[in-house]
């Protein structure tokens, strides 16, 4: 059977033609084809080779699907050393993305041709690790340690123009791959160019200062990993060394990292994010049409829901409810386009007919009447969402599809109103639409499954990373968000201090602690949401109160300034604000609670026992259908450090004996908040981990 890497013979030119779908990663085969294929061109008459690959896409890296198993010879730096040290000249045509080893193959040919369009990258420290099949020794010796550096810890993609400009690449191309390969052989042949290895040149010498500066700026912007300066080191060493040591360096560093729960954690959210994406009840189900989408409200979320879906290509009809509502949401959706043009994501032109052929702004329900979705961003109130459905049942077409945005209320109660069930779904989108990646789709008792469908045809479109949802207060998401917010508001009443909670917090590695997430979203959600839970509240229960005197107070976070912080030209990020200490004070009194105090460690431990034992019963009552979705949505929605791979993840690395030994703890001392959820403790008597259901 003939492998991924075919060799062909044109004349003089020998082609290495790799063709492993989807992505021609360099599997074991992959690995094994190109040294074959290298050896027999070195005893074989062509005089110039030529590396290609088939299908979308050059090679988009190491397979990661081998990762955290043994590794089967030839490796990777090998195969690439195999082909650079070769005498006769080989030509690498890059087209789509060469990404991570891949793009690492490009650099240990001698010359190389990028199709005007494609990219390069070193997206490796996405996964926990460096690059580590020369990536980190060879750039260096075209762009200069610094250029390198940026460019495999930003891991960002690089434009074919900039490759040329920065000297990565020799040539650029619009013609077929293969064509533009055969003709820079061609010309190698013509010129008699000669062979010519990346390994041999000299290291441009390194602005020291500069040098220094990345390093500050990568550290600040990656906190608790440990890969991206790993890197660097690794570079910047290898300039001091043969290039023969410096690539055994990185390799050394490379197995180094492989081994650490970082790489298993990045690695598990790389597949958990694609996972996701295919849900098995849709599979071979055709979604609805989707060009015309209706958004009703244009305050905070439905601004951004028509922002997301204009910069994607659909159109869109947004009601407010009258004419001074309807210019403030024209305005506020012109301010956000303005923005994208300003950071040169959207060019002026496009952004001018956008406003003028793809939106229409109107408090006429009527316009609705063309639109295939229709998504309901009005105030979170049940009368006000069953009076706009009410409206919809009258006018959308049929077909259409109606969904809503709520937070926390019951899709099922929603759809009721409507004289068809079945075509009414929950999309629930985060702040700032335009911007966040989590895209809850809620599946209500009677959604049909091409409504589900179009749901995720929708995230698809948009770019956004879809997650079934189930019907329950609050969904995946913020279900879980309420429970483990509220185990923190008990650890501050029992003692903790507020600041202390989330500078443990942000020390675990997420992007802010639940008490500068409440200033951000404003305190008044709190106390409205308390309000809402209040008649239906259990005696048993135990809650913070104090939010209630900062909303009383007129203190409701960042955007008057002062919340549990204080906003100033001193402090824009805030800084801990000592009357929110007395305030809290003033309620353990009230409520005969005498303080104690709590370690960092005890923090972190209370906070994550509370978010994977609700994130376990999520996954027991059906609201999620794996563990995997509940970390999607908590890394994709809720700033949970991607390095620790979602709190299930997180939760089978600690041990889920652990987890529950922490839940039964604190239950001796509040047996209501502190139930364990009966999926966890079945898994802990099976011996079982969360990974065994996803
Ligand atoms: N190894 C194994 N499978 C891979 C893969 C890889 N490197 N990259 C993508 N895939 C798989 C995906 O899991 C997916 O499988 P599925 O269809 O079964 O879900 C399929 O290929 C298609 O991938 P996407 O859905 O992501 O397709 P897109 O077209 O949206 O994106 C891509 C393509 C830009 C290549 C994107 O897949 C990507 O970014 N891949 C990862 C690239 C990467 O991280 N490379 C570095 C690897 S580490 C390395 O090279 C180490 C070296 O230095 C030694
Ligand atoms: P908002 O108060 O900023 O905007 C609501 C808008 O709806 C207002 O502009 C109002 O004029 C308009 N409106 C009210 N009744 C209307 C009607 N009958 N017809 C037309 N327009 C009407 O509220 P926000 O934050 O945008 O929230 C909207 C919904 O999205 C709520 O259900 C909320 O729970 C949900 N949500 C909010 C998130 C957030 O972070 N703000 C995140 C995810 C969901």
């Amino acid at each position: 059977m003939e492998g991924p890497v075919r060799y062909e013979t044109h004349g003089d030119i020998a082609v290495f033609r790799i063709d492993n779908p989807p992505v021609n990663a360099t599997s074991l085969a992959v690995r094994q084809g190109l040294v074959d294929a290298a050896n027999r061109f070195a005893a074989s008459p062509e005089k110039v080779a030529v590396l290609v690959a088939e299908g979308r896409t050059f090679i988009a890296g190491a397979d990661i699907t081998e990762f955290g198993k043994t590794p089967l010879e030839p490796h990777l730096p090998d195969a690439i050393q195999v082909i650079e040290s070769l005498e006769k000249p080989v030509v690498c045509v890059i087209h789509g993305t060469a990404l991570g080893g891949g793009f690492e193959v490009a650099l240990g040919c001698h010359y190389r041709v990028m199709l005007k369009g494609a990219r390069v990258g070193l997206p490796e420290v996405n996964l926990g690790l460096i690059p580590g099949a020369g990536g980190t020794q060879r750039l260096p010796r075209l762009v200069g340690v610094v250029a390198a550096s940026d460019i495999f810890t930003s891991a960002r993609q690089v434009s074919a123009a900039d490759c040329l400009a920065l000297g990565i690449v020799d040539e650029l191309s619009t013609a077929e791959p293969f064509e533009a390969g055969m003709a820079f052989a061609r010309k190698v042949l013509a010129e008699g160019l000669p062979v010519r290895r990346v390994s041999e040149l000299p290291v441009p010498p390194t602005d020291a200062e500069a040098l220094a500066a990345l390093k500050k700026k990568v550290a600040r912007a990656n906190p608790g990993h440990v890969c991206h300066l790993k890197g660097i080191e690794v570079a910047e060493l290898g300039t001091k060394l043969p290039f023969a040591e410096g690539r055994a360096m990185e390799r050394e560093a490379f197995w180094e990292l492989m081994q650490t729960p970082q790489r298993a954690a990045m690695i598990h959210a790389f597949f958990a994010e694609r996972k996701v994406a295919n849900l098995p009840e849709i599979k071979g189900i055709q979604p609805r049409t989707l060009a015309h989408v209706g958004v009703i409200g244009g305050g905070t979320m439905g601004g951004g829901i028509a922002v997301a879906c204009l910069l994607n290509g659909l159109k869109v009809t947004l009601i407010e409810r009258d004419a001074e509502a309807v210019e403030r949401a024209h305005t506020g959706i012109a301010r956000t386009l303005a923005d994208s043009v300003k950071r040169g994501k959207l060019g002026a032109d496009a952004r001018d007919m956008l406003l003028a052929d793809r939106l229409v702004t109107t408090d006429d329900y009527h316009s609705l009447a063309t639109a295939d979705l229709i998504i309901e961003a009005v105030f979170e109130s049940m009368d006000v969402k069953k009076d706009v459905f009410g409206k919809l049942d009258e006018i959308a077409k049929p077909g259409a599809i109606l969904a809503t945005n709520t937070s926390y209320l019951d899709v099922n109660d929603i759809a009721a109103i409507t004289r068809r069930p079945q075509d009414v779904i929950g999309l629930h989108f985060f702040s700032p639409a335009h911007v966040m990646r989590l895209l809850e789709i809620v599946v209500a008792d009677k959604t049909a499954p091409d409504v589900t469908a179009t749901g995720f045809a929708l995230a698809k479109a948009l770019k956004k990373v879809p997650v079934r949802a189930g019907v329950c207060d609050g969904f995946i998401g913020n279900r879980i968000l309420k429970h483990y917010r509220t185990a923190a508001d008990i650890m501050v009443l029992e003692g903790a201090s507020p600041f202390q909670v989330d500078r443990a917090l942000e020390a675990f590695g997420f992007a802010m602690g639940p008490y500068a997430v409440a200033d951000l979203a404003g305190i008044d959600i709190g106390y409205l949401t308390r309000k809402r839970l209040a008649p239906t509240r259990d005696p048993r229960e135990r809650f913070g109160e104090w939010g209630d005197v900062l909303y009383e107070m007129g203190r409701l976070g960042r955007k008057t300034g002062h919340g549990h912080y204080i906003y100033d030209a001193e402090t824009p990020r805030g800084r801990p604000d000592p009357e929110v200490e007395d305030i809290i004070a003033r309620e353990r009194k009230a409520k005969g609670i005498t303080p104690r105090d709590f370690t960092d460690a005890e923090i972190v431990e209370r906070y994550m026992a509370a978010m994977i034992n609700e994130g376990a019963r999520v996954v027991g009552e059906g609201i999620a259908l794996r563990p995997l979705d509940v970390d999607v949505t908590k890394l994709f929605g809720y700033g949970f450090p991607r390095f620790r791979g979602g709190p299930m993840h997180y939760a089978d690395q600690i041990g889920l004996d652990k987890v529950l030994a922490t839940v039964e703890a604190a239950a001796k001392e509040d047996d209501f908040f502190w139930q364990p959820a009966p999926l966890l403790k079945q898994l802990v008597a099976e011996g079982r981990t969360f990974a065994s259901l996803n």
